[in-house]
């Protein structure tokens, strides 16, 4: 079957060759150091903002990029107050809203929910976050924070801590910096809160040595960054599931000491109680900064993907199998059933082109 297209999309930044994320990051080095020369670049532009799941940086940076750009800005946060409370679906809501916008942000708490939205939305649509699946926004945050603070994004060592199995930002900047040379990663977690199979997957086939780790005080001293991750309550099927892992990991001044001076910790926010109040101060915590920079790459891509109406990236590869079901029961595909059950891969392992779970035919 051919490629499904539809406008430009950013779903999962991997969909996209790596110098168009390294080109991002100059062109977000560029605005940081000359803001006024593109106070008027979207001037005349809307962009519309669903965040159907709470967010505070994501949203705002976005909205404020937006702004700073000249443009102007549409949208809700908190569907209780849009017809999605009328119990609209998603494709009509962002049907609807890419008719009125030039651009669509979207955030949601269900896996594959973004690239649904970007199926039938007649604008481009980017991914805030879609369930515990991915966050490619927040990674090109982090990869422009390690690109001022660091200087490169080869041969760093990073760790992982916390929530690895729901951190959606874990995921994205995994598959990232799985991409850049000497990469090599340390997963900090307990077992249950381990990198989930299709993410190994990757990092295994990209050929980068990574090991899994359950002591942070062992593992800090050997890390170039320690990427920081809050245990994602909202995404445990109980909770006494979450006060099992509540507080397993807490970064302190103590921790701090082991690491080398030149390590950074970066953390995508919020933090709940996993990094304690006193490593704010200590000049190589770099989440307040992180954070800034995610507002400034944030304007570089808005510019960037309404400047190239022409550039083409694939929404789908796979083909649609009627009768196969996605094993993963947070997939979009078991909420919004009118969905076409797009796969790809062979007849006896096919991956689910919404969430990217991997299912066994029998
Ligand atoms: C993250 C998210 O929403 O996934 N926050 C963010 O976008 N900066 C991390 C989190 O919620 O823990």
């Amino acid at each position: 079957m051919a490629n499904i297209y539809n406008n430009l999309n950013l779903i999962d930044l991997n969909d996209f060759p790596v110098n168009w994320w390294t080109g991002l990051l100059d062109k977000a080095h560029d605005i940081m150091s000359d803001p006024a020369a593109y106070s008027e670049s979207c001037k005349g532009k809307i962009m519309g903002t669903l965040f159907y799941e709470p967010s505070t940086r994501t949203q705002m940076s976005f909205q404020t990029a937006m702004l700073r750009l000249g443009g102007t800005i549409i949208g809700f946060d908190n569907p209780a107050t849009s017809s999605v409370a009328k119990g609209e679906n998603i494709k009509d809501t962002t049907k609807i809203v890419s008719g009125y916008a030039d651009i669509m942000v979207m955030r949601h708490p269900v896996a594959g929910s973004v690239k649904a939205a970007a199926l039938t939305a007649d604008c481009p649509v980017i991914n805030a976050g879609d369930g515990g699946h991915l966050h490619p926004t927040q990674t090109l945050t982090d990869l422009l924070t390690l690109r001022e603070e660091k200087g490169t994004l080869e041969n760093l060592c990073i760790g992982f801590c916390g929530d690895l199995k729901n951190g959606r930002t874990v995921h994205s900047l995994i598959k990232a910096m799985s991409c850049f040379k000497g990469t090599s990663f340390v997963l900090i977690s307990t077992p249950e809160l381990s990198l989930p199979a299709y993410v190994k997957t990757f990092l295994s086939a990209s050929g980068h040595s990574y090991k899994e780790v359950s002591s942070l005080d062992d593992a800090v001293g050997m890390l170039d960054v320690l990427y920081m991750t809050r245990i994602q309550r909202e995404r445990f099927s109980s909770p006494e599931e979450y006060e099992k892992q509540k507080g397993c990991y807490i970064l302190d001044n103590k921790k701090m000491a082991k690491a080398k001076d030149s390590m950074i910790v970066l953390h995508p926010l919020p933090r709940v109680d996993e990094i304690a109040i006193e490593v704010d101060d200590d000049p190589r915590a770099m989440y307040f900064k992180q954070a800034k920079y995610g507002m400034y790459v944030r304007m570089a891509l808005i510019l960037t993907m309404l400047e190239e109406s022409t550039m083409k990236v694939p929404l789908i590869t796979g083909r649609a199998h009627k009768h196969q079901i996605c094993s993963n029961p947070l997939c979009i595909t078991h909420k919004e059933t009118y969905l076409p059950h797009y796969f790809r891969g062979d007849s006896t392992m096919l991956e689910c082109e919404y969430c990217d779970e991997r299912t066994l035919v029998e």
